[in-house]
């Protein structure tokens, strides 16, 4: 299709560290491979217009930046607006949007398509944006979408890789690979959820608890360490064993459901070394580290509880023009 400019981004997954970061203590990220895919062409004239396939939504935007449709668009004004501030003139265009990511569910799925369509205007435009600069305009994206975003997602996303967060400090990039002959398996609860609720619920039993709960901050905190450690010696049992600890923590102050407890013991059931909540947890998704001898079992056995169920690769690259393949 002669004309079209297409660019993804990945999701990302949260390791460890999720709710704990909210307090100052630290996380790591990693990107996976699932991804958004944004294709766009020129169009004679305003408006523009956009198609979310996997949403089933439409919106219709003016050259002021006017948005008229569906909502899940929110957030496309202000990428058009920060790419004006860095001197795009842009054109009409017409986006589709293609993902294998899905939406509300803790896997950075907003942030990976505002970057996605950043990049590909700016490589309509012939001057795709670096991932210091797609960072920042995602970043601005993700406010309108979650009011105040930690700067992970808008990291993992346009760099790949991993990250290692601690809130108010520029985000660690690190490569991550998981250890030999493993598998990260990722399950969906099937439900939504407000993270805003869960991040409010999981504050109030903390502090009710502080100076008890204030060891599992400390705790969460050693944890990453621990996991960077797993990493780099590709200890698989040792991983697993982190993912376990770190689901018990979050799940001690609230962070689980039943749903999430059903996966997450049916995965280390069925052989995984380890499963945990990732992202805010209250519904969303687990991830399970199995042994790839074990990993057909861990995910038949999660299909039998949950709607979607994926093996993915993580520390894959970020945001990136599809050269030749629109
Ligand atoms: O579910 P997600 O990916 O939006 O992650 C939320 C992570 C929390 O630590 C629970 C909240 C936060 O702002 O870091």
């Amino acid at each position: 299709m002669s004309g079209w400019v297409a660019a993804s981004a990945p999701a990302k997954v949260i390791l460890v560290g999720e709710h704990f970061v909210v307090k100052g203590s630290r996380a790591i990220a990693a990107s996976i491979g699932l991804r958004v895919r944004v294709k766009v062409r020129p169009l004679n004239s305003w408006p523009a217009r956009i198609l979310s396939l996997p949403l089933n939504a439409e919106a219709r935007l003016n050259r002021e930046g006017y948005l008229k449709g569906s909502e899940v668009f929110k957030q496309v004004p202000v990428i058009l607006s920060e790419l004006r501030k860095r001197g795009f003139d842009l054109e009409p265009f017409e986006a589709f949007i293609e993902s294998e990511i899905p939406p509300a569910a803790g896997l950075g799925s907003s942030a990976a398509t505002s970057a996605a369509l950043a990049l590909a205007l700016t490589a309509l435009h012939g001057d795709p944006l670096g991932p210091e600069e797609l960072s920042k305009v995602t970043y601005q994206a993700e406010k309108v979408v979650h009011g105040k975003p930690s700067g992970i997602d808008n990291t993992i996303v346009t760099f790949g890789g991993g990250v290692i967060y601690r809130r108010g400090e520029e985000p660690l990039r690190v490569d991550i690979k998981l250890p030999p002959g493993t598998s990260l398996v990722i399950a969906h609860t099937g439900k939504g959820r407000i993270t805003g609720e869960i991040v409010a619920l999981v504050l109030e039993n903390a502090e009710a608890l502080w100076p008890a709960a204030y060891l599992l901050y400390e705790a969460s905190d050693k944890l990453v360490d621990i996991v960077l450690d797993a990493l780099s010696r590709r200890d698989a049992h040792l991983l697993g064993r982190a993912f376990n600890l770190a689901h018990g923590m979050v799940s001690a102050l609230g962070a689980s459901t039943i749903e999430i407890d059903v996966l997450v013991h049916k995965a280390r059931l069925a052989g995984a070394l380890g499963a945990k909540l990732t992202g805010a947890g209250g519904g969303g998704c687990i991830i399970a580290l199995a042994e790839d001898s074990k990993l057909d079992r861990v995910v038949e056995e999660l299909r039998l509880h949950s709607p979607w169920v994926r093996s993915v690769e993580i520390g894959v690259e970020g945001a990136v023009v599809e050269e030749g393949k629109a």
